[in-house]
C-alpha cells in the first residue's frame, strides 16, 4: 500500500516535526519504505534527519514551483528506508507566489503523485498556519494526522483545524480522512497532565492514539545531534514511545508490523 499523511496543527511547537522524523523512522526501522516531505520554511525536519544542504540541492520549494524536479530532490538520510525532501528558507516564497498561480492548491500533489508508489508512507511535515503550503499538503494527502500537546488549551485551535480540513474535503480533496491524533509532550510530573489527556481522549475518542508519547530529554536533544530518537538512544523512553506509536500506526492501518514485503 501507498499512503500519504500531513502532519498538521496551526499551533506552533505541539511536536508535529518530533512526530514526522521519529514515527518515520520507526516506521523505517520497521522495514516500511518511508518519505519524508519537509513542507515548512523553518526546515526543522531537514536538519533533524540530518540533511547538510548543497548548494545545487532541489529543495521542496523548487518542486512546488516545478513539480518534474521532485525525483531529484530526494535525498537518503541516516536511518535505512527513510528518504526525504528537504526544505529551505525560500519556501517562505511560495506563499506569496502561489496566490496567482493556476491550480495552486494541486502543486505538491502534482509532485507526490509521480513517486507515492516508491513508498509505503509519505509523511509531510507541515508548518504552524493554515496558508497555502499547509492546503497544498490537505490536497496531496489521504489523511492527516494531529498532534497536540499534552498541556491546557491543547484543544484551542482544533476547531479552526477541523474546519480547514473540512473545506479541503468539499472543495479539493474529498477523501481526505483524518488519521489520527497524537497525545505528544506528555509529562508525569504535571498535576493537571492525567486531567488533561482525559479531556483529549473524550473530545475525540475513536481518533486519539493509545499511545502517548512522553516528554523526554533525549526526544528533546535529538535533533541537535540531527538524528532521530532511535539513532541517538534506541533504548531510552523516547524511543520507545516512538515505535510503540508505529506498531499502533501500522494496527490501524491494517499493515502487518513484521512483513518484510517491499511492495
Ligand atoms: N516528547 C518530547 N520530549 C522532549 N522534547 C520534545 C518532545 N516533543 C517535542 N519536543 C521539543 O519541543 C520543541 C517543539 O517540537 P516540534 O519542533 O516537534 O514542534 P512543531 O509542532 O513541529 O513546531 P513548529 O510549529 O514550529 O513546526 C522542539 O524543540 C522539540 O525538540
Ligand atoms: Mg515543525
Amino acid at each position: 500500500m501507498s499512503k500519504v499523511i500531513a502532519v498538521a496543527n496551526q499551533k506552533g511547537g505541539v511536536g508535529k516535526t518530533t512526530t514526522t522524523i521519529n514515527l518515520g523512522a520507526s516506521l523505517a526501522v520497521l522495514g516500511k519504505r518511508v518519505l519524508i516531505i519537509d513542507a515548512d520554511p523553518q526546515a526543522n525536519a531537514t536538519s533533524g534527519l540530518g540533511i547538510v544542504l548543497q548548494e545545487d540541492q532541489v529543495t521542496t520549494y523548487q518542486c512546488i514551483v516545478d513539480p518534474s524536479l521532485i525525483m531529484s530532490a530526494i535525498v537518503e538520510t541516516e536511518t535505512p528506508n527513510l528518504s526525504a525532501v528537504p526544505s529551505s528558507i525560500d519556501l517562505v516564497g511560495a506563499e506569496l507566489e502561489l496566490v496567482s498561480r493556476f491550480r495552486r492548491e494541486y502543486c505538491l500533489d502534482d509532485c507526490v503523485k509521480q513517486i507515492r508508489d516508491q513508498y509505503d508512507f509519505i509523511f509531510i511535515d507541515c508548518l504552524p498556519s493554515l496558508g497555502i503550503i499547509t492546503v497544498n499538503a490537505l490536497t496531496t494527502a489521504d489523511t492527516v494526522l494531529i498532534p497536540v500537546q499534552c498541556e491546557v488549551f491543547a484543544l484551542e485551535g482544533l476547531s479552526k483545524l477541523r474546519s480547514t480540513i473540512g473545506l479541503v474535503k468539499e472543495h479539493l480533496n474529498p477523501d481526505l480522512q483524518i488519521e489520527g491524533i497524537v497525545l505528544s509532550m506528555f509529562d508525569r510530573r504535571l498535576r493537571l497532565g492525567k486531567v488533561i489527556v482525559n479531556e483529549i481522549r473524550s473530545h475525540a475518542p475513536e481518533e486519539v492514539y493509545e499511545t502517548i508519547v512522553h516528554r523526554n530529554s533525549k526526544i528533546g536533544e535529538s535533533p541537535s545531534m540531527h538524528k532521530p530518537v532511535i539513532l541517538y538512544d534506541a533504548y531510552s523512553k523516547g524511543s520507545r514511545n516512538f515505535l510503540r506509536l508505529a506498531e499502533e500506526f501500522l494496527e490501524r492501518n491494517q499493515v502487518p508490523v513484521n512483513s518484510d514485503d517491499n511492495g
